[in-house]
């Protein structure tokens, strides 16, 4: 399973990145607005230091606008990846970026219909959101059985399940057990999944024995 971080903050990016655990980035309006920053130069300075696919979301609503947002973005560097919304627009911009081979993430996905979709318009990622279907009482969850299910029906499609709005290390899980391509994890929830009380428990007591050994390894 391939791991983004789901940020704009470079220096969690730079620290991630230094751990080896890092296959990618994901940002969004909200995470651009966030770093207080401007798009291009964030995105640039992301892409010098990941060199997995980086998500740059479009602004526009409208086909053409996207289109033109999307050459900017491309620019910046070989490793963007667009990020379109989930909305006829979006889907059409999709299939012409990724007809000219260009990567392109479908976001705001809360259906399988809308999966299915994002599919044949050619995306190389879709993310289905789980916390904010969490959120509103709906199994977030239930949504990436129902699309890892559905692309494996159809081998032709080449669309990798991104799993978004990761909010816990159960998401996580429940996700690489149904074989989700790619999680988006938020710098926090990554920090979480190192941890467990058995191990700070086992690590305290081995150091306690090893102390009263008197040794010392170099
Ligand atoms: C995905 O690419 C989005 O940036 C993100 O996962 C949204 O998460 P949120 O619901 O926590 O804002």
């Amino acid at each position: 399973m391939k791991f983004f971080v789901d940020t704009a903050e470079i220096s969690e990016i730079r620290e991630l990145a230094e751990t080896g655990l890092l296959d990618g980035v994901t940002t969004n309006p909200t995470l651009i607005a966030k770093s207080g920053r401007n798009i291009a130069e964030v995105i640039a300075e992301i892409c010098e230091i990941v060199s997995g696919p980086v998500s740059a979301e479009v602004a526009a609503t409208d086909y053409k606008q996207m289109l033109m947002e999307a050459a900017v973005l491309r620019r910046i560097a070989k490793n963007v990846t667009i990020k379109v919304p989930l909305t006829p627009d979006g889907l059409r911009a999709c299939y012409a970026l990724s007809r000219e081979g260009i990567m392109v993430n479908v976001t705001l996905c809360f259906s399988a219909a809308q999966a299915l979709l994002a599919a044949k318009a050619g995306a190389s990622f879709i993310s289905p959101f789980v916390g904010r279907l969490d959120d509103i009482g709906q199994n977030g969850m239930d949504l990436i059985a129902d699309i890892v299910q559905i692309y494996a029906n159809y081998p032709a499609i080449k669309t990798e399940v991104l799993v978004a709005s990761i909010r816990n290390p159960i998401h996580l899980i429940e996700a690489a057990k149904m074989g989700a391509d790619v999680a988006t994890i938020p710098p926090a929830v990554i920090k979480q999944l190192y941890h467990h009380p058995l191990t700070d428990k086992g690590l305290a007591a081995f150091l306690a024995d090893w102390g009263k050994t008197g040794q010392s390894i170099v």
